[in-house]
């Protein structure tokens, strides 16, 4: 009886433990199967996300001549090519207090400077950021947004301590940044062209920015009077030029981006009569909405595209930015696991939500140096409920966001040096020891360290000898500060201050 027993348990144990051998293997062949198709998907998308130089000589190209065919016409290119009304930028002279505003990302940003002139320069400088709620960025009013400023700029003044100096019976002045494409009446108004990086409040386009802002303080009971109306790129330049001489243009690399430049006011067809001959002037490109048939534009971006809430826009922007870099990632990672059960045999519900992929998190993943890519591992699971990812899983998604961040940051290398094409500043002149300063802008940049230092090597890809006398320079906070700089030069005391 015992011994029919154990033998019995025998058998019966060694059914168990072929059967579970056997499944073990068909898994396991499934799963090899699967897996071939995951490197199927990872092998195609890397080939359409290549960017050879021969490519990107082709998109710095495509930038020169959209450049000049935005210049020289109203509508001519995708690229706005704005004028900016600052045709003087700050020498250092700048004197006062001065208050900027910055509204353009997912925070905006209330800031107060006092100028000490050419000695003293910046001699204290306070900042307070507010991140901005979804149901005011998208779908509300322009008097819901634009009192939401109001209150928070009312809040920030009524905490201004002794040490800023406001001669009496002055007005406070304001520098505001407001980092979308803006039709410039003056230094001071312009009206909204279209909103861009998911902000979408209808009955702001088409108006003045500055009338509503100046309306919403008055509600506020706030008296500030706004001195400029700037984009961030505009102010990135302005900031980046009072600490150095050399900076000709400015690169925003954040949830979106852009650049601003200096051009020769004679280069500016569709001005021609209106500005002096001699003379700079800033254009803000808005080169975010540049397009071109050498982008490489992907399945994955296209449907982003559809999908987002300006569909046909912003095309060059959404490969690169901030904003949409962990979004396409989201979605790779979607193919992936619904056509290779790249997580196994189930699709992440998370997976399927848009945008719960952050940049940030993308970049501390892409970042992870531990030999089990353990911040990997915690970011599925976190994130995306993935709970048990294997090391393999964990390199694929490593490998995407290398991908995705390399095409970004080589591509906005190829943007800038387009830049440089439009001036002639692209190549090495023997003798001539011209320097080139771009002051760059942006969480993207200034946090993303594989993304910035890829930028800084296809510069140099790209520009051979010339790469010496070109300098990317991180200017953080520059657009703040910049746009204070551009209210003490247009503020209505200055003639005072001058004599
Ligand atoms: C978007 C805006 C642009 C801004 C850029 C960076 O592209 O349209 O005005 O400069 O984002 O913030």
């Amino acid at each position: 009886m015992g011994k029919l027993v154990v033998g019995a348990t025998v058998v019966c144990t060694a059914a168990v433990v072929c059967g579970v051998a056997v499944l073990l293997m068909k898994r396991r062949m499934k799963n090899s199967g699967e897996w071939g198709k995951v490197e199927a998907l990872l092998k195609d998308f890397e080939e359409k996300c290549a960017t050879p130089v021969g490519k990107l000589k082709q998109v710095a190209d495509a930038m020169t001549v959209e450049m000049q065919a935005g210049l020289a016409s109203e509508g001519g290119s995708k690229l706005k090519m704005l004028i900016s009304y600052v045709d003087n930028l700050p020498t250092g002279d700048e004197k006062g207090l001065f208050y900027a505003l910055d509204l353009g990302g997912t925070n905006f940003r209330v800031m107060r400077v006092q100028l000490g002139g050419k000695e003293k320069r910046i001699v204290k400088h306070e900042v307070k950021e507010v991140s901005i709620p979804q149901n005011v960025m998208a779908g509300s009013s322009s008097e819901v947004l634009f009192d939401f400023i109001a209150t928070a700029l009312a809040e920030f003044v009524a905490t201004e301590g002794d040490d800023f100096h406001l001669p009496p019976g002055r007005q406070r002045e304001l520098g505001f940044t407001f980092s979308f494409p803006v039709k410039q009446l003056s230094i001071a108004s312009g009206t909204l062209i279209k909103w861009t990086k998911g902000f979408s409040i209808e009955d702001v386009v088409g108006q003045d920015v500055v009338g509503e802002l100046a309306k919403a303080m008055e509600r506020a009971g706030l008296d500030v009077r706004v001195a400029a109306l700037v984009n961030d790129t505009v102010g990135t330049l302005a900031g980046g030029r009072y600490n150095n001489p050399d900076v000709i243009a400015a690169v925003i690399l954040g949830t979106g981006t852009n650049a601003a430049y200096v051009e020769r006011a004679h280069a500016i067809p569709k001005w021609h009569g209106l500005l002096p001959k001699s003379g700079e002037m800033v254009i803000n490109m808005e080169w975010g909405n540049f397009r071109s048939s050498h982008l490489p534009v992907t399945e994955y971006d296209q449907n982003l595209d559809i999908e987002s809430l300006n569909p046909g826009e912003q095309i060059y922007e959404k490969i690169i930015s901030g904003m949409y870099l962990g979004e396409i990632l989201r979605r790779v990672l979607c193919r992936m696991a619904e056509e290779a059960s790249l997580f196994g045999d189930y699709v992440p519900s998370k997976l399927k939500v848009p945008f719960v992929l952050r940049t940030p998190d993308m970049s501390a993943m892409h970042h992870d140096e531990s030999a089990d890519l353990k911040v990997v591992g915690n970011k599925l699971k976190d994130i995306l409920e993935v709970p048990n990812s294997t090391l393999k899983m964990r390199k694929i998604v490593v490998e995407l966001c290398d991908i995705i961040t390399s095409r970004g940051a080589r591509l906005s290398a190829a943007g800038i040096v387009g830049i440089l094409k439009k001036l002639g500043r692209d190549t090495f002149k023997d003798g001539e020891k011209q320097r080139s300063v771009i002051a760059v802008d942006g969480a993207l940049f200034e946090h993303y360290t594989k993304f910035r230092n890829c930028l800084k090597e296809t510069m140099k890809e790209l520009l051979g000898d010339a790469a010496d006398s070109t300098i990317i320079e991180l200017s953080n906070d520059g657009s703040g500060v910049g746009a204070a700089l551009l209210a003490a030069s247009h503020s209505q005391y200055t003639d005072l201050e001058e004599s």
